[in-house]
């Protein structure tokens, strides 16, 4: 049983403070969890709240009520978190504060029970699939300043024999992405996920991305391809109502047209929200066009929201799903919007943020989940944390 949970602000991987949580239990279990943040975040995803005031509701409104809890009834204790907070967007105590405590006591029970956090929460009859890394290795939009319009470029080494070899693939394609760009004179810096972010177009970026991939591919001699993430929520201007590129707008129906031709053209296994987060429509347009040769995946479409979901699901928006906890606010949630997505037959992505701190947790729910993809980065320490937590699954050695 839970009989302390302490709450600190700790610094995220872009120095902001974000909310740590333990969780200890009266036999001795001991949890930590931390919130990650976004920074294009959906317009529909649950309430992130300035760290200190997070943590000064949840310590007056949560804890109470979570003292003397089984640690191990993740239902029971994001009910709680629920219950606590009163509100269906954890406005009042904060999602930061109630997914880092939902993901302590998860890992304090696994402590308890003396297994990892990924058998705990995957239970005695999940699959033994791993899930393929999506590798951020270009990007802009909301992550770097005078970088490319679409936010993601990310390496998909789909045809990888082992989840090292993928974790390790993508890491060539970064730097193959840094010989590229070195050759051509092109200077870069890193955005906020590690990826490269120079100051060039999307056309001129596709061909960067196309040549580093290939050249990794003949190394490795596995299939790699890539995918995208266009966040095209933030390109969506309401009141034009077009999509504004550095280079000009486009229309809902050039948009369409546009993503469809990228897909074909590079051969893309991965376009997540290539549309705007309002436009179930467009989506479902777009999905019926392309969705028989790639991913199509709502993240702020979606955000964890198993209503939103729903509606999706209802008209065919999409055929696969980014899964956030901190978008929504407890793992119980994050594992409802997988099982729902699953059982129509609609693929999960499981995702970091552009914030993140050393946490692994998403590791651990890719592999209990049986998701098929993992977004989390290529490098920079934030993001190695959940690649090498993945690799040391595999190996059996958490
Ligand atoms: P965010 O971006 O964490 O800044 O929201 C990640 C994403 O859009 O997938
Ligand atoms: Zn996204």
């Amino acid at each position: 049983r839970i009989t302390s949970v302490s709450l600190r602000r700790v610094l995220d991987s872009r120095g902001n403070p974000t909310v740590e949580a333990d969780v200890l239990t009266e036999s001795g279990g001991f949890g930590r969890g931390a919130a990650p943040s976004g920074a294009s975040t959906g317009e529909f995803e649950a309430i992130e709240l300035p760290a200190s005031e997070s943590i000064a509701k949840a310590r007056e409104h949560a804890v109470p009520r979570l003292e003397g809890l089984y640690a191990g009834d993740q239902r029971a204790v994001d009910n709680a978190l629920r219950a606590a907070d009163g509100t269906d967007d954890f406005s009042a105590i904060g999602a930061n504060s109630a997914v880092a405590i939902s993901m302590a006591a998860a890992k304090a029970a696994a402590d308890v029970l003396g297994a990892p956090l990924y058998q705990h929460l995957g239970g005695a009859f999940r699959g033994d699939n791993f899930p393929v890394p999506l590798g951020n290795v270009v990007g802009g939009g909301e992550h770097a300043k005078e970088a490319t319009d679409i936010q993601e470029f990310l390496a998909a080494p789909v045809g990888a024999p082992s989840v090292s070899e993928a974790v390790f693939a993508n890491a060539a394609v970064h730097a193959a992405v840094a010989d590229v760009l070195d050759e051509r004179g092109i200077p870069a810096a890193k955005g906020d996920e590690g990826a490269w972010a120079p100051p060039i177009s999307d056309a001129e970026a596709f061909e960067v991305v196309e040549e580093a991939v290939e050249t990794v591919e003949s190394e490795v001699g596995f299939e790699i391809r890539f995918g995208l993430d266009m966040a095209a929520a933030e390109l969506y201007d309401e009141a034009e109502d077009a999509y504004v590129y550095g280079d000009g707008t486009k229309t809902t129906d050039e948009q369409v047209e546009y993503v469809a031709e990228l897909v074909d053209e590079y051969d893309l296994a991965y376009v997540e929200d290539p549309l705007d987060e309002n436009d179930y429509e467009a989506f479902a347009e777009l999905t019926d066009r392309v969705g028989d040769r790639t991913l199509i995946c709502g993240d702020d479409l979606f955000v964890t929201n198993v209503e939103r979901l729903q509606e999706g699901i209802d008209v065919g928006a999409a055929n696969s799903i980014l899964i956030k906890p901190n978008q929504i606010g407890t793992l119980s949630d994050a594992f409802d919007a997988v099982e729902l997505a699953h059982r129509n037959d609609m693929e999960c992505a499981i995702s970091h943020r552009s914030g993140e701190t050393e946490d692994t947790t998403i590791a651990h729910l890719a592999v209990a989940t049986d998701a098929a993809y993992i977004k989390t980065g290529t490098v920079g320490g934030e993001r190695t944390a959940k690649l090498n937590e993945l690799v040391r699954i595999a190996d059996d050695a958490v």
